[in-house]
C-alpha cells in the first residue's frame, strides 16, 4: 500500500511529496513541528500537542495554515489513509514560500503544512524498553528558545549521531554546572532512592514534553511523587533509575550514562511501570 502525505492542500503520494525550493522551513529552519503518538488506533495527547503547536507558532508568529479542526481533520486522514494503528503522525508549519530574504515575506504569504504518518511495530519498542537504552551526555550547546518545538535541530541531530557512534541512543545536553537539560528528542528523569521522579522544570532551557506533562499524572495515579528540580549527571548515574519521555518512546529505561550502568544496569521498574500505564491515563482521539 503506497504511503500518503498531505502538503499543503493535497494528498499526495509519499515518494512523490515535495515542497518548493524556497520553502522558508528549508533555507531558514524557519518553522515548528509536532510529533504525536499513534496507538491502538488512537492519535495520543492531540490537544496538548496543538496548544504547543499554537505556543510555538504564536512565539515565532507564524499563521496557522488552516484552522485547529481542519488541522485535526487532515492529521486523522493522514494515519487513515495510511492505515497507521501504531505509529507516529508528524506535522510540520513552516512561514511559507517566499524570495528568500532573512526578513518575514510579505503579508499575505501563507505558512505551509505537511502531515505525514508512519508505522512503527510495538513489539520492537516493548523490547528496546525491555533492554533499556543508553545515554552519552554532551555540553549544552543549543540557543536559548528551546521551549519553541522550531525544525532548527542541529545541535541535536549532531548530538544524536555521537551517542550512536558511541554506542548509545540518545544524548542528554548538560549545562556548565553539570545539570541535565534533556536529550536530543527526549525530556530527562531520574528515580531517587526513596522512589521519587525527579525531572527538570520546564519554564525555560528544554521543552516542555508533552509525554513529560502526561506522565505527571500518571504519576500522581500511582501514587508517585514528583519533584521539578535539576539533578546533575552524577545523581543520575547514582539513582536507582534513571529514564527518558517522548512520543516516539513514551517511557524508555536508561540503563548507562557514559558508559557507567544506572544502578544494576537493568531497567527500573517505575520507568516501565509508567510506560504500562501511559496509554490508559493520556487524552485520545480515534484516527
Ligand atoms: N521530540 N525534548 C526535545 C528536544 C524533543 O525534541 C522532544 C520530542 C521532547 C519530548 O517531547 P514530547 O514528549 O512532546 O514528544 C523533549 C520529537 C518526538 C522528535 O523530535 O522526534
Amino acid at each position: 500500500m503506497p504511503r500518503i502525505a498531505y502538503v499543503n492542500g493535497r494528498y499526495v503520494a509519499h515518494s512523490d511529496a515535495s515542497v518548493h525550493i524556497e520553502d522558508r522551513g528549508y533555507q531558514f529552519a524557519d518553522g515548528v513541528y509536532e510529533v504525536c503518538e499513534v496507538a491502538r488506533g488512537y492519535i495520543v495527547d492531540s490537544k496538548r500537542h496543538l496548544d504547543r503547536l499554537d505556543r510555538s507558532l504564536s512565539e515565532l508568529r507564524i499563521d496557522w495554515p488552516i484552522n485547529r479542526a481542519a488541522l485535526v481533520h487532515v492529521m486523522r486522514e493522514v494515519v487513515r489513509r495510511n492505515r497507521v494503528r501504531n505509529g507516529l503522525v508528524y506535522l510540520q508549519v513552516t512561514r511559507g514560500v517566499a524570495p528568500r530574504d532573512h526578513f518575514f515575506p510579505a503579508p499575505g504569504t501563507r505558512s505551509a503544512l505537511v502531515v505525514t504518518a508512519k508505522r512503527s511495530d510495538p513489539a520492537v519498542l516493548a523490547a528496546k524498553a525491555a533492554n533499556g537504552l543508553k545515554v552519552i551526555t554532551v555540553p549544552e550547546n543549543r540557543w536559548d528558545r528551546v521551549d519553541i518545538k522550531s525544525v532548527g535541530l542541529l545541535p541535536n541531530v549532531l548530538a544524536r549521531q555521537q551517542a550512536k557512534e558511541a554506542g548509545a541512543q540518545e544524548a542528554w545536553f548538560v549545562d556548565p554546572d553539570g545539570t541535565v537539560k534533556e536529550g536530543a528528542a527526549t525530556n530527562a528523569w531520574i528515580v531517587t532512592k526513596d522512589g521519587v521522579l525527579v525531572t527538570r522544570p520546564a519554564d525555560h532551557g528544554i521543552l516542555r514534553g508533552i509525554t513529560r506533562t502526561t506522565l505527571m499524572e500518571v504519576a500522581q495515579k500511582l501514587g508517585l511523587k514528583v519533584e521539578e528540580r535539576g539533578f546533575t549527571v552524577d545523581e543520575a548515574k547514582s539513582a536507582k533509575e534513571a529514564f527518558i519521555t517522548a512520543a516516539t518512546m513514551v517511557v524508555m529505561p536508561i540503563v548507562a550514562i557514559d558508559g557507567l550502568p544506572v544502578a544494576n544496569g537493568h531497567p527500573g521498574s517505575v520507568a516501565l511501570s509508567l510506560r504500562e500505564a501511559f496509554f490508559d491515563v493520556a487524552e485520545k482521539i480515534q484516527a
